[in-house]
């Protein structure tokens, strides 16, 4: 076996891992799974989703990623036991399922930084969506993508993942800042933050039988857990960081992303007058078209947001593939490159149909959602909170200084809560897909 990699710092292994959560996730599929659930309601669902279920499920996968140093197979066969091998051999699965369309998606990114630069989608930017979503340029444009989400991968840990994502973070948030506060002064905008801000209480219950599915499987997909991604990055690690510490600040990012991308896209699809509670997977790239083709230097800012936009997903689809890079590394004697090359080429192949139809796209990704990650979640939470009890707190507290009290407030709630959450999730939406 070749000598493990480890990233080079600490902030090393925080900027990758906030590279990994915040994604696509954050800035296509936030917006829209709001509008398709209530909107503000649906927000209130998922912040809770995210601080109730989220974080202790992440600190788990850190746990086990840490403490055993191996890709998310071989890591839980050592920690749980032999068949529990089954729950990381699902997340190298889960993760050639999810990249062969988040690829298609970020060909659709590719296509809008073209598009910004030579006004392409400014004559009519709600039409553009539907024109270039699906097809064979879609096609190309995934091929594209998966190179360079290959190319990345097969350079390593520290000279690829590390030095990817350390200008990405820092440039999103001030850019959606930015594009945040341009949308407050929109005529039109309120109808957009009365929709995301002020929940519909009576609504939100009526609803919470189908917002609180969609509402944890996003959590999950945001935060790239359920699925060994946080399990990999974690086992580069080296023993003292403070895993608490390191969770807390990746969930804050994450969420904070998420969040103000709601704060721009749905008042500016407001004062552009496109319905909110209809918006598809087109609604970020309709709204943000629309916003550019209005502004000045209109075609500078698109290109911009759309190349920001095009490193978070980068970001996250590297982590995406490592998964299953890191598992086949651990396991045979190629070398990285052909290995990443050779996954690549499966993960192409298998997103193909989701580049010929947005039914087949949103049927991929609702499977990710409603069943894969919600299953790989509660595989992980039961391996760490009831198989292995002790050795999750003592891990968990280790460099840390954090209380036996605090880590067992941890363990039940992973034991409880979390537990009780994604099978919820699980039942009802499975019966939903
Ligand atoms: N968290 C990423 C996003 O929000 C997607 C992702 C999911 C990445 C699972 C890795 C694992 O875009
Ligand atoms: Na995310």
């Amino acid at each position: 076996m070749q000598e493990r990699e480890t990233w080079s710092s600490r902030v090393g292994f925080i900027l990758a891992a906030v590279g990994s959560a915040v994604g696509l996730g954050n800035i296509w599929q936030f917006p829209f799974q709001a509008a398709n659930n209530g909107g503000a309601a649906f927000l209130v669902v998922y912040l809770a989703a995210v601080f109730v279920i989220g974080f202790p499920a992440l600190l788990a996968e850190f746990v086990v990623g840490r403490n055993t140093e191996q890709n998310p197979v071989d890591a839980f066969r050592e920690y749980a036991g032999r068949s529990w091998a089954l729950v990381g051999a699902l997340g190298v699965l889960v993760g050639f399922w999810i990249l062969s369309f988040y690829s298609v998606v970020g060909g659709w990114v590719l296509r809008y930084i073209a598009g910004s630069a030579t006004g392409a989608y400014f004559a009519d930017p709600s039409g553009y969506f539907g024109a270039i979503a699906s097809g064979t340029d879609a096609l190309a444009l995934h091929l594209v993508f998966m190179l360079v989400v290959v190319g990345i991968v097969a350079l390593g840990v520290e000279d690829g993942i590390e030095m990817g994502t350390k200008v990405m973070v820092p440039s999103i948030v001030l850019l959606l800042v930015g594009l945040g506060a341009w949308a407050t002064t929109l005529e039109g905008a309120g109808a957009g933050y009365q929709f995301y801000l002020s929940p519909d209480v009576d609504a939100l219950v009526a609803n919470l039988p189908s917002v609180l599915p969609s509402a944890v499987g996003q959590a999950f997909f945001t935060l790239s857990l359920g699925m060994g991604a946080m399990v990999t990055y974690s086992s580069y690690l080296g023993e003292d960081d403070s895993l608490p510490a390191d969770g807390a600040t990746i969930v804050v990012l994450n969420t904070l992303v998420g969040v103000l991308a709601g704060l721009v896209v749905f008042p500016v699809l407001a004062a552009q007058g496109l319905s909110m509670e209809t918006a598809g997977m087109g609604a970020v790239f309709e709204s943000m078209a629309a916003a550019f083709a209005t502004l000045p230097a209109g075609r500078v800012l698109g290109l911009v947001f759309f190349l920001v936009l095009l490193l978070a997903a980068l970001s996250s689809a590297i982590s995406l593939l490592e998964v299953v890079v890191s598992y086949v590394v651990d396991n045979t004697s190629y070398d990285r490159k052909p290995l990443a090359a050779a996954a690549g080429v499966g993960i192409f192949v298998l997103g193909i149909p989701t580049a010929f139809g947005i039914n087949a796209l949103s049927w991929y990704n609702a499977v990710a959602y409603n069943l894969l990650l919600p299953l790989g979640g509660l595989g992980i939470a039961i391996a760490v909170g009831w198989v292995r009890p002790g050795r999750s707190t003592t891990e968990l507290r280790r460099g840390s200084g954090a209380s036996q009290a605090a880590a067992l407030a941890w363990l039940w709630a992973l034991r409880t809560v979390v537990v009780l959450a994604l099978t919820v999730t699980l039942v009802l939406g499975v019966k939903s897909l």
